[in-house]
């Protein structure tokens, strides 16, 4: 398995708000490489099945009509401790406990609404990376 790689989507509320630009500014100059890229949008099948680890909890429902309102931008990205590193540079789920600078302080509503996703694991970030792209798309 590839450990240097992490995946991220910009959520639906980045792209409604115009951030899309100014988060990927900040993924790149924090040395990441972006080495696959797309806008598309997720069916709510997409959603339950990437999300299904969440599917018992009370705001499953929500988080499935939120990523499903409208295009996110997928992305693979790869940086030497690329998980833990974009984790940091993300901040925490709830934008009110993140530290400031960091993506989700700047970019985030609320803890539903909150900009941006990053792989927990490498393990799941091959999974999650893995669910969007085929590997004709990953450079
Ligand atoms: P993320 O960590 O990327 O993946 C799971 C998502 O579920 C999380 O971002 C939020 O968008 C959402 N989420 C997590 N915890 C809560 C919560 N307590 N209430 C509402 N939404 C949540």
């Amino acid at each position: 398995m590839v450990t240097n790689r992490t995946f991220t989507m910009l959520k639906p509320d980045s792209l409604e708000k115009g951030n899309t630009g100014a988060i990927l500014e900040k993924i790149n100059a924090s040395g990441f490489k972006i080495v696959a890229m797309k806008q598309t949008q997720m069916s709510r099948r997409d959603a339950e099945t990437f999300y299904a680890i969440h599917k018992d909890r009370p705001f499953f429902a929500d988080l499935v009509t939120y990523m499903t309102r409208g295009p996110i931008v997928a992305a693979i990205l790869e940086k030497e401790n690329a998980v833990e590193d974009f984790r940091t540079l993300i901040g925490a789920t709830n934008p009110e406990d993140a530290a400031e600078g960091t993506i989700r302080k700047m970019f985030a509503k609320s803890i539903s609404e909150n900009a941006v996703h990053g792989s927990d694991s490498d393990e799941n970030a091959f999974i999650e990376g893995s669910f969007h792209f085929s590997g004709r798309e990953i450079f």
